[in-house]
């Protein structure tokens, strides 16, 4: 009865991976566009899954990380220099950055979008 049984946790394993959440459209995102300057550190970029340079990001909180993210902060492009990106991919890429250096962040529900929306919007009129 042993071989049934690995085959079954096998099988649990790809079903979880089918049914990955939202936030696994990040990693394509991410290695899209991301990964081209955070895989390294780039720039100064902090590097995907360096605990300590993200670990000081993520005490920043979601919300504000995401949104100077997207409205461009230092060496950092707005929308990581894809001016197509969306708020929500942008989001969840963050997302998965984070979630590789110890996060359990989740892509952002609407009511958290919406906070998202409103700081980007703050930032890029005081950049004007
Ligand atoms: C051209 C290189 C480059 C690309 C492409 C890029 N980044 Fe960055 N990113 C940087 C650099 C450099 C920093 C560090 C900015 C600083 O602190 O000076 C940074 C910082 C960040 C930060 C921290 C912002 C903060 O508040 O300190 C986040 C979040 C981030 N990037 C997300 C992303 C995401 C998500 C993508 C892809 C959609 C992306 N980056 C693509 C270079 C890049």
């Amino acid at each position: 009865m042993k071989k049934p049984f690995i085959f079954s946790s096998l099988w649990c394993v790809l079903a979880g991976m089918l049914s990955a959440p939202a936030w696994a459209n990040g990693e394509a995102t991410y290695t899209a566009v991301c990964a081209v300057c955070h895989a390294q550190g780039v720039a100064g970029a902090p590097k995907t899954g360096d605990a300590k340079a993200w670990g000081k990001l993520i005490k920043e909180g979601q919300i504000p990380l995401t949104a100077d993210g997207y409205a461009g902060v230092r060496a950092m492009p707005a929308r990581g220099g894809k001016p197509e990106l969306s708020v929500p991919e942008f989001a969840d890429a963050v997302v998965h950055m984070a979630n590789a250096a110890g996060a359990n962040w989740k892509s952002p529900d609407a009511a958290m979008l919406k906070k998202i929306e409103q700081r980007i919007e703050k930032r890029t009129a005081a950049k004007k």
